[in-house]
C-alpha cells in the first residue's frame, strides 16, 4: 500500500511538472496525418468550412464542391472515391484540383474560398469526398450522383429565408433535411439573405446549413436582396448579378443567355431524372430601378433562351424557379410586367410547376392557363409562392380568387417527389403539419391532371 502511494504521488507530481512545463511553452503546431487531430489541435485557419455542393452540368456525371478558409492554402484540393463500408475506400481515392478566390471581408481581413469541380462520375453511385490541402482535411462526406435516366427521385423546394438564418432559418432547413434525408438536393427560390454582399449574413446561413450541404446540394435563383452591393458601391441597385460572396459559396450550371457573363448564376437550366429546372432572373421586372440597358437586354434575351429551353425539352417535367411570383399574395404590389412577359410563354409549353418567394407569406394557385383557374384536366400550371424564414408581410387580397390556399407567414418547407407519371408536391409548417399538398398525374401523351385534397383557402 505504502508502495503505491509513493508512486502515485510521483506521478502526480511529474504530470503536474508537465503541465507547467506546456504552459510556458506552447506546443509548436503539429504537422497533419490528414486530419486524424482533434479540430483543436489542427492548424487555425486553414480548416476547411463552409462546404457546399452545388450542381455544374450533367448531375449524374459530375458535381461541384466549394469551401473556404480564413488563411490561404497552398494546394487547394479534393478528394474523392466511390463510398464504401470500410476505410478502405480511401486507397481509391483521385485528386481533384480546386480553384481559388479572395473574399475582400474589409478592415483588412480575408477568406479564402475554393471550387473544386468532380467530373468523369458514374451515375447512381454514391461517393466519399473530402476537401483540404493535402494536410488538413474535411471529414469524408457521401453524395449521390443522380440517374442517367427518368426515375422518381424528391427534392425540397425553400422560399425565402432572409432574416434570423442563425436563429430561425435553421430549423427551417434542418427540418426539411430531417424529414426527408433522401431529397436529393434543396432548391431556394432565393433572398439567402438580406444583404448578398455581407459576409457575416453568409456565416449565419452557412452554419444554419451545417453538413447538410456537404450531403446534399443546394441549388438557387438569387432574389433582389442577394443582388444587394455594399452602401458605398456607385452601381448599388442598378445592374443585376450576384456578388461575389454568392459566388464563393453557391455552384449554378451557368448555362443561360449566351454573352450573359453576370447571369450565369441566375439563369440556368438543369435536367434531373426527367424534369428539367429552369432558374429565370425576375427581378429585374420587379424592380423599378434596374438600369434601362440592363433591362432592355434581358427583355430580349431571356425570353427567347427561355422558349428555346421549353421548346427542345426531353423531359416529362418542367419546373420553373424564379424568386417573384406572377400573382404577388403579400404588399400591396403587383408584377404586371412579369405576367406580360413570361405567361404567354408558361402557357404555350405547359409548365407543370413554378416555384416563387418574395412575399413571405404563403400561397398556392390550382391549375391556371391564361391567368384564370382551368379544368383540372386542361393544359396549366401550377405556381406557388414560399417562404422559409420569419419574415412577414401584410396580406395582400388581388389575386385571393385565383389562390387555392393562402397561408400566413408560418416558417415552411416543401418536399416535392416527381416520378414518370406524378408530381406530389407537400408544404410542412418547421411544426410537423402539413399545409397544403397536391399531385399532378401525367398520361402517356404528357397530359396532366391536377388533383388536391380539397383544403380550402386559409386566411381570405
Ligand atoms: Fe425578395
Amino acid at each position: 500500500m505504502k508502495t503505491r502511494c509513493w508512486k502515485y504521488r510521483l506521478l502526480t507530481s511529474l504530470s503536474l511538472a508537465a503541465a507547467l512545463l506546456l504552459r510556458a511553452h506552447p506546443a509548436p503546431s503539429l504537422p497533419s496525418t490528414g486530419g486524424d487531430f482533434p479540430l483543436s489541435l489542427q492548424t487555425p485557419g486553414k480548416v476547411p468550412e463552409r462546404i457546399i455542393l452545388g450542381f455544374v452540368s450533367d448531375p449524374a456525371r459530375s458535381l461541384a464542391v466549394t469551401w473556404r478558409t480564413s488563411l490561404a492554402v497552398e494546394t487547394p484540393r479534393a478528394e474523392i472515391a466511390p463510398a464504401g463500408p470500410t476505410a478502405d475506400f480511401q486507397k481509391d481515392a483521385r485528386s481533384v484540383p480546386a480553384a481559388t478566390s479572395k473574399l475582400d471581408l474589409a478592415k483588412g481581413a480575408n477568406a479564402y474560398h475554393y471550387r473544386a469541380i468532380f467530373e468523369g462520375l458514374s451515375p447512381e453511385t454514391t461517393y466519399a469526398y473530402r476537401v483540404g490541402d493535402g494536410a488538413v482535411w474535411s471529414e469524408w462526406s457521401h453524395f449521390r450522383t443522380a440517374s442517367a435516366a427518368s426515375k422518381p427521385f424528391r427534392f425540397l423546394a425553400l422560399g425565402d429565408a432572409q432574416d434570423g438564418l442563425k436563429s430561425l432559418w435553421s430549423r427551417a432547413v434542418r427540418g426539411a433535411y430531417a424529414h426527408a434525408p433522401d431529397a436529393r438536393f434543396i432548391l431556394s427560390v432565393g433572398d439567402i439573405t438580406s444583404d448578398g454582399w455581407d459576409d457575416a449574413r453568409w456565416s449565419e446561413f452557412a452554419y444554419a446549413l451545417g453538413f447538410i450541404g456537404t450531403t446534399m446540394p443546394f441549388l438557387a435563383t438569387p432574389g433582389n436582396h442577394d443582388l444587394h452591393r455594399p452602401p458605398t458601391d456607385p452601381e448599388k441597385g442598378t445592374v443585376v448579378g450576384v456578388q461575389p460572396t454568392w459566388r464563393a459559396h453557391l455552384t449554378a450550371p451557368g448555362n443561360g443567355p449566351k454573352g450573359f457573363e453576370t447571369l450565369r448564376d441566375t439563369v440556368w437550366s438543369l435536367d434531373y431524372q426527367g424534369v428539367r429546372f429552369l432558374s429565370l432572373e425576375a427581378n429585374v421586372y420587379a424592380e423599378e430601378n434596374f438600369s434601362e440597358s440592363v433591362k432592355k437586354l434581358l427583355y430580349d434575351a431571356q425570353p427567347a433562351w427561355l422558349e428555346e429551353q421549353l421548346k427542345n425539352n426531353p423531359n416529362r417535367w418542367t419546373v420553373v424557379i424564379m424568386h417573384n411570383p406572377l400573382y404577388m399574395v403579400a404588399k400591396a404590389v403587383d408584377f404586371e410586367e412579369l405576367r406580360k412577359v413570361f405567361l404567354p410563354i408558361f402557357d404555350r409549353y405547359h409548365v407543370d410547376l413554378v416555384l416563387a418567394g418574395h412575399n413571405h407569406r404563403y400561397g398556392r394557385t390550382p391549375k391556371l392557363a391564361g391567368g384564370r383557374i382551368v379544368d383540372p384536366k386542361a393544359p396549366g400550371t401550377v405556381y406557388t409562392i414560399m417562404t422559409s424564414g420569419p419574415k412577414t408581410h401584410v396580406k395582400n387580397p388581388q389575386f385571393d380568387d385565383l389562390m387555392a390556399v393562402t397561408l400566413d407567414a408560418s416558417q415552411m418547407y416543401q418536399v416535392v417527389d416527381v416520378g414518370p407519371d406524378r408530381l406530389r408536391y407537400e408544404s410542412w409548417d418547421v411544426v410537423g403539419t402539413l399545409v397544403d399538398s397536391f399531385e399532378l398525374r401525367k398520361d402517356g401523351a404528357g397530359r396532366t391532371e391536377y388533383a388536391s385534397p380539397g383544403r380550402p383557402a386559409a386566411g381570405k
